[in-house]
């Protein structure tokens, strides 16, 4: 491992033109359980039964549950070192942009600036009949619309079967082909259309994981947890 984070941070100092794509896995070390690890959230809960389109318009009552402890459950959370490493490499010129999975708006919290949502965020709220904004209050409370009067307040996350945000995924997309390096951590990288973007860049390919990822043939894959290497990594480099 360490003679992987050393290539790594060899081959960052001499670039100006990385791109980050980050997953679950990254935000763990933050006590925010993953999906598809052993004690992951989909080990618990079937996906089809909460986080669709279908779920949400025949049970909304379990969607507005589930999404309801998912918010509740963030209220104290914090970034932890990874985050913080990864937002003052992007400070000092090391990446580019930051492209996540992740919903729970961390990487933004630790002081990252250029990031990509392309999941929503979970605290932004929105009536999925007419797109009005609410408050994440109203939707705790279960509120009707004030514009339409549904009972359909969700949070602005993207459902399996719905489309990325088009103008923040192409925009990640342009990042990542243009990119001189593409640092995943963190994901599995079975999700569509996402779990394609290692495919995309014409740079070098890195993987920070605590498993191995099939199908992919990464330029540097270190197997551990993203906290600690981040933490490696910035000694080596900064
Ligand atoms: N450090 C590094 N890797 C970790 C850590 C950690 N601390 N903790 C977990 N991991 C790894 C797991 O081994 C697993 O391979 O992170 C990966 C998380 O994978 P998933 O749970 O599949 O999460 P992700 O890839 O982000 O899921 C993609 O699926 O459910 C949907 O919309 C949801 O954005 C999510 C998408």
């Amino acid at each position: 491992m360490k003679d992987n984070i050393k290539k790594l941070a060899h081959i960052i100092k001499n670039s100006n033109n990385m791109v980050v794509m980050t997953g679950a896995g990254m935000d763990t070390e933050s006590n925010i359980p993953d999906f598809r690890s052993k004690d992951g959230l989909w080990y618990k809960m079937d996906p089809a039964k909460v986080a669709t389109v279908e779920a949400l318009h025949q049970n909304y009552p379990l969607f507005h549950e589930f999404y309801s402890a998912r918010i509740k459950n963030m209220d104290n959370i914090t970034p932890h070192e990874g985050h913080y490493v990864l937002a003052e490499l992007e400070e000092k010129g090391y990446i580019k942009s930051l492209a996540t999975q992740n919903i729970s708006g961390l990487h933004a919290m630790a002081g990252s600036r250029n990031i990509y949502e392309l999941h929503g965020n979970i605290r932004e709220i929105r009536c999925n009949e007419c797109h009005t904004s609410h408050s994440i209050e109203e939707f705790l409370d279960k509120k009707n619309c004030n514009n339409c009067g549904k009972n359909a307040l969700r949070p602005g996350i993207v459902l399996f079967g719905e489309m990325l945000p088009t103008n923040t995924w192409q925009r990640a997309m342009r990042d990542v082909e243009n990119s001189e390096i593409l640092m995943v951590i963190g994901t599995s990288l079975q999700v569509y259309p996402v779990n394609q973007m290692p495919y995309m860049t014409r740079g070098k390919t890195v993987y920070i994981n605590m498993e191995q990822a099939r199908g992919y043939d990464f330029d540097i894959e270190i197997i551990g947890r993203a906290g600690e290497v981040l933490t490696e990594l910035k000694e080596m480099l900064l």
